[in-house]
């Protein structure tokens, strides 16, 4: 599931790095920024309705003595259609530091929009719909010292968005009207911070260490600036599959819950009916001892009268064989008598 939809998106990828490439316009000023003071700043005059997210071109005329290089900060003005970051923009400033987008239909901040940036610490978006934040936001820009991100509508923050960044260097953290957390630190503190920080993973927690939240930086470079296409409609086609796989992630993981709470339930069970087993088990147990000691005691009364049963025989063979000797001489008294009766009848006949 999860890598067909990354594979679609792969696809789609392909697709329209052959449309990505807009143009914007600006103008450029001076002006001061919270936390790093007076920069140079591009501004744009339009949210460029061509297609891509590589800016491939920047009009706009530049203050006297002044070039790209010497062009700190840019300011977006999204006009609620602008649903990325878009890129290349080093391309044009490579010393960009602060990025300032307002009024955009960003949704997901992937994670490597300001990789791209040597010497990047400002950033703000504001009175957008942001909801998401990867954790990998600032792994290349652990210089932050402006993180701005309120009036939006985040729901989720990677837990480890602030992992790369010296808190002691952060001055304005902003997460003030957002869905799961209201709170602005523009003082610096410390420990506001750090507290703010334990608030987003309590109450905004999302853990992308699986990356489900595709880069869109890999694409390849643009080929023509003239194409327009519905490019933004495949964009939020990317964001919506992206969304849904950031839901399939929570699916996933509440499951994971459930399937951990099943078994924690299935181990109370499995205790219990341990138990029972071993209750039943003791139950026999002791039966078969009550047996035993029965069948051992028959086996004394067996034993008694067998006892008794080999007495009588004895004393029965023995009674026998009195009788037997008594048969024997009373036969021998008999032969004797009979004898002596039959003298005496000779000795009578003889006599008459
Ligand atoms: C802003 O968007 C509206 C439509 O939503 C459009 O009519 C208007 O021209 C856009 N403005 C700029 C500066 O692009
Ligand atoms: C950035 O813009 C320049 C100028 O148009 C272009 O040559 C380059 O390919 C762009 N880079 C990317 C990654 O699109
Ligand atoms: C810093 O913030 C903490 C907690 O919000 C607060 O108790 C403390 O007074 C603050 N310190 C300063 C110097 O404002
Ligand atoms: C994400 O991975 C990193 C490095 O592997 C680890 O330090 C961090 O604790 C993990 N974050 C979460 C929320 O599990
Ligand atoms: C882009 O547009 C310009 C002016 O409309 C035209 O001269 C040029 O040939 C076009 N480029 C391509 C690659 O179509
Ligand atoms: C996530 O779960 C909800 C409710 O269980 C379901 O309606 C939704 O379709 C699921 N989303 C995905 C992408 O599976
Ligand atoms: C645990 O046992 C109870 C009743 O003994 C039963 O209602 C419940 O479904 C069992 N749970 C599992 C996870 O097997």
């Amino acid at each position: 599931m999860k890598f067909s939809i990354l594979f679609v998106i792969f696809i789609i990828f392909q697709l329209f790095t052959t449309f990505n490439s807009f143009t914007i316009n600006s103008y450029y000023y001076e002006t001061n920024l919270n936390a790093i003071g007076k920069v140079y700043r591009c501004r744009t005059t339009n949210f460029p309705t061509s297609s891509g997210i590589f800016v491939t071109k920047i009009t706009g005329q530049h203050e006297s003595e002044k070039n790209n290089n010497d062009v700190e900060a840019i300011g977006i003005d999204g006009n609620y259609t602008l649903s990325f970051v878009p890129r290349n923009f080093s391309f044009f400033f490579p010393f960009l530091r602060a990025m300032t987008i307002w009024y955009s239909s960003i949704e997901i901040l992937y994670g490597d929009e300001f990789d791209e940036f040597d010497y990047f610490d400002y950033i703000s978006i504001q009175h957008s719909y942001l909801k998401t934040i990867s954790s990998r936001l600032f792994e290349s820009s652990p210089q932050m010292v402006h993180v701005w991100f309120a009036n939006n509508m985040i729901e989720r923050v990677g837990y480890d968005l602030f992992t790369p960044l010296d808190i002691s260097l952060l001055e304005f953290v902003g997460f003030g009207n957002n869905a799961c957390i209201n709170q602005d630190i523009t003082d610096g503190n410390q420990t506001a911070i750090t507290s703010l920080i334990n608030e987003l993973q309590q109450n905004c927690p999302f853990d992308d260490n699986f990356s489900i939240l595709t880069s869109t930086s890999s694409l390849s470079t643009p080929t023509d600036d003239n194409l327009t296409c519905p490019n933004r409609g495949i964009i939020n086609i990317v964001c919506d599959l992206k969304d849904s796989l950031i839901e399939i992630q929570e699916n996933l993981s509440t499951k994971d819950e459930r399937v951990d709470s099943f078994s924690i339930l299935l181990g109370e069970n499995l205790t219990e009916a341990d138990e029972k087993t071993n209750e039943k088990l003791s139950k026999s147990n002791g039966k078969i001892d009550e047996l035993k000691t029965k069948l051992r005691q028959l086996n004394e009364k067996l034993q008694v009268k067998h006892e008794k049963i080999v007495t009588l025989k004895s004393e029965f063979e023995e009674r026998l064989m009195r009788l037997e000797e008594v048969l024997l001489n009373s036969a021998t008294n008999c032969f004797i008598l009979k004898f002596t009766l039959l003298v005496c009848f000779v000795l009578i006949l003889k006599f008459l």
